[in-house]
């Protein structure tokens, strides 16, 4: 425990919102009023589950990172959001330069002045860094994907947040949405790049189980994702975002500059530790994976009476630890220590184009980066 890095994750499970190709926990409450409430308990149910945490995780490091994601936490009151990262730092050591981020859906900071006054709520409670996420720069594909903010929302919301002096903000995009062609992705990388951001994550639209695109593709009235052309949007992308200056850190993360790469997904990606607070959100600590109730009231209900909500809770042997170091760090533009991996298979993605040797570590080159799966298969034998 104490050598290793640890995070905090706040799952908000709350939107405006919901957008048709989502999987995340997150649930719409329609009415204002009912919303509050529900918010106000989210709040006091997660101040509790940070009073067990900070006790199970006596004599850890100080937080390195605060990710406060969903959902959409933009959707909390502003002082509601403060209360908890009040709340965080009550419990908790912090390190001196803790990185705090908030997720955040630009719409919901664009309504008549309102985003000046929410950024300036969180930058004044310690954030300082937010993600936006804008998905597509062309009405027709928001259209497609159930977004209601204009096009031009996420350069004002990124303006409005380095306006309050919050250090970082990072733009979400999604390729590959049914429809969506080549010079719709170009214009949509362009308005990343033009609303000023120093991070941006590109993401291959997902057909997830259950929602209403996979219904909407099984049933044929939309055709399912082409992986030909996905691939050709992410070679577009890191054309793109390299020759803007960003450099690729993690396969679908960019950053114009080290400082500017986000310390919580690494720790992810690291294997270090991390808990999740809220519900349906998932922790890793001392070889230890669980993840807690998805419904929002009986979650809110365990966590303030203090009795056990978790859902799954899985001890990792060796071998599961080895696995996800190896599925996870071979996404890094850091890549993995040669020693320890099969030299034979090294040898192989090597030979194949997929990967490269650097001061002793291995790393993806593009194409790999295309095929990621294939390498960690070839890696685990
Ligand atoms: C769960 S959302 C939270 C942020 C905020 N609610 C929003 O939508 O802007 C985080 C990111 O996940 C990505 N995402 C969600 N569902 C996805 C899917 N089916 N395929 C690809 N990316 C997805 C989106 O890019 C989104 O910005
Ligand atoms: S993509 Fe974001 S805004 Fe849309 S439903 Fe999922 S969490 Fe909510």
């Amino acid at each position: 425990m104490p050598a290793t890095p640890l995070g905090l994750y706040l799952h908000v499970p709350y939107c405006a919102r919901r957008c048709g190709y989502c999987a995340f926990t997150t649930y719409v409450v329609a009415d204002p009023a009912d919303a509050a409430a529900a918010h106000a308990r989210f709040v006091d149910g997660a101040t509790a589950e940070l009073t067990a945490a900070a006790a199970v995780l006596d004599g850890a490091p100080p937080l390195t990172s605060v990710f406060v994601g969903g959902g959409t936490p933009s959707v909390l009151d502003p002082a509601l959001l403060a209360r908890l990262l009040d709340a965080v730092r009550e419990r908790f050591d912090v390190a001196q330069d803790l990185e705090v981020t908030v997720e955040a859906n630009p719409g919901g900071l664009d309504d008549g002045g309102s985003a000046e006054e929410a950024v300036g709520t969180w930058a004044a409670a310690g954030v300082t860094r937010v993600s936006f996420g804008l998905q597509s720069a062309v009405p027709r594909v928001l259209d497609l994907l159930d977004r209601t903010h204009a096009p031009e929302a996420a350069g004002r919301a990124v303006a409005a947040a380095h306006a309050a002096g919050i250090a970082h903000t990072s733009v979400d995009l999604i390729y590959g949405t049914p429809g969506e062609t080549a010079a719709d992705w170009d214009a949509s990388l362009e308005a990343a790049l033009a609303a000023g951001t120093d991070h941006v994550s590109a993401y291959a639209l997902g057909i997830e189980p259950g929602t209403r695109l996979a219904a909407r593709v099984r049933d044929g009235s939309l055709p399912a994702p082409s992986g030909d052309e996905a691939a050709e949007r992410y070679r577009r992308a890191d054309a793109r975002l390299e020759g803007a200056g960003f450099g690729w850190y993690e396969v679908a993360n960019w950053a114009r500059t080290p400082g500017a790469r986000c310390r919580h997904n690494l720790l992810y990606w690291r294997n270090e530790h991390w808990w999740g607070v809220g519900p349906g959100a998932h922790s890793h600590v001392g070889g230890v994976r669980w993840s807690n109730v998805r419904d929002p009231g009986a979650w809110a209900d365990a966590a303030t009476a203090q009795v056990d909500h978790v859902e799954e809770l899985e001890v990792l042997d060796q071998d599961a630890q080895d696995l996800e170091r190896l599925l996870l760090g071979i996404r890094l533009a850091e890549g993995l220590p040669v020693d320890g991996l099969a030299g034979p298979a090294v040898d192989r993605v090597v030979a194949d184009g997929l990967a490269t040797v650097v001061a002793g570590r291995l790393v993806l080159t593009l194409d790999g980066r295309l095929l990621a799966d294939t390498v960690v298969r070839a890696l685990a034998g």
